[in-house]
């Protein structure tokens, strides 16, 4: 096989995620029913086929299940001026889970790599109407808006590589901080979504300072290692910034720990500093690391769909039911 050839899909296991992603509600009882049977973590079994059954109870416990809209449209920039972080896929992924699940949700992708529109399928060519023309020439996003060919539900901003010298553009044009946030509402007047996320570039520049006055709230995903918390004062101080000058409602909602490497202890120590510190915004569920997040990308698709199956999909729906319950009861 030529080694630029992207990998093969787990034919069976996308088939068998179809059949539980078109569960019926009124299947969920009989499906509580065979999670019931499933023998407990510490029947004896060997570490693999517990970890197998811990799998299969959360994905029967989850998938397919419609999860609550929140009480108003939530605004979530994810942002981390770290590169590489997962900024990115924690975006698309809680982004197409939730719409999975029946809500309808927006990604504005707001880097000029382009790597959300990627992931979401949606195409980011030079020259596409993108969220350069909403930012630098004043254009409706409804005009830019499309939808994700992968998931129902689910659209998307798309960014093209011209965007990279918005950053420079901005600087001369007036109202420059709070051009994506008046587009952004513009939008939203006209189109109810119950979930918006913005996917930042790695930097604190004009476009990250434009997703920070779009939105209510900041969420953080933090890389389980070493450096994990270096550089984060510096974010907060950002976030404190903008709230004390452009955006009095701003508030670091949400962080999750991604990449979380269970055979390492350094990836749990750094899991439980960040708990330590911020145990009111930290979701409940980690993200383990999986090769399959990865390739999902190269296929125009989030691990939601293209391995549903997968450990990483599955935290990413838990993270999101996590997201649901707290919109549903209101908080932010
Ligand atoms: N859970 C995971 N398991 C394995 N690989 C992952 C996981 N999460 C993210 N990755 C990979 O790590 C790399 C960085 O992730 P991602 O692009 O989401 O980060 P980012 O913070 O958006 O990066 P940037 O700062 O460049 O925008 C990507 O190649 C991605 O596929
Ligand atoms: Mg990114």
């Amino acid at each position: 096989m030529d080694p630029l050839d992207p990998p093969d899909r787990p034919v069976d296991a996308v088939e068998a995620s179809r059949s539980i992603a078109t569960v019926s509600v009124d299947a969920v009882a009989a499906i509580d029913a065979v999670v019931a049977a499933l023998p407990d973590d510490d029947d004896g079994d060997t570490p693999l086929a517990a970890a197998i059954a811990v799998d299969t109870r959360r994905r029967l416990v989850l998938t397919g299940r419609p999860l609550p809209p929140p009480t108003h449209t939530r605004v979530l920039t994810v942002a981390n001026q770290k590169g590489g972080v997962g900024k990115t896929t924690t975006a698309v992924n809680i982004a197409a889970a939730l719409a999975q699940s029946g809500l309808k949700v927006l990604v504005v992708d707001l880097d000029p790599q382009g790597n959300a529109s990627t992931a979401l399928g949606v195409d980011h060519r030079s020259g596409v109407p993108s969220v350069y023309e909403v930012l630098v020439d004043g254009a409706e996003m409804t005009g830019v808006v499309v939808e994700s060919p992968t998931v129902a539900g689910l659209f998307c901003v798309p960014a093209t590589i011209d965007l990279a010298g918005a950053e420079i553009e901005l600087v001369s044009l007036v109202a420059r901080e709070g051009r994506l946030a008046r587009a952004l509402a513009a939008h939203l007047a006209d189109t109810a979504y119950d979930y918006v996320f913005i996917d930042c570039p790695p930097s604190l520049g004009l476009l990250t300072v434009n997703a920070f006055v779009a939105a209510r709230e900041v969420f953080i995903p933090i890389q389980c290692e070493y450096y994990a918390l270096e550089g984060l004062s510096q974010l907060l101080r950002s976030v404190e910034m903008i709230r004390s000058h452009l955006n009095p409602e701003l508030a670091v909602s949400t962080i999750l720990l991604t990449m979380h490497d269970g055979r390492t202890r350094l990836s749990s120590q750094v899991a439980d500093e960040v708990r330590e510190h911020f145990p009111e915004q930290t979701l409940r569920t980690t993200i383990p690391r999986s090769v399959r997040v990865s390739e999902a990308p190269s296929f125009g698709e989030t691990v939601m769909t293209y391995d549903p199956l997968n450990s990483a999909a599955l935290a990413y729906l838990e993270a999101a039911a996590q997201i649901a319950e707290r919109g549903a009861q209101g908080s932010r």
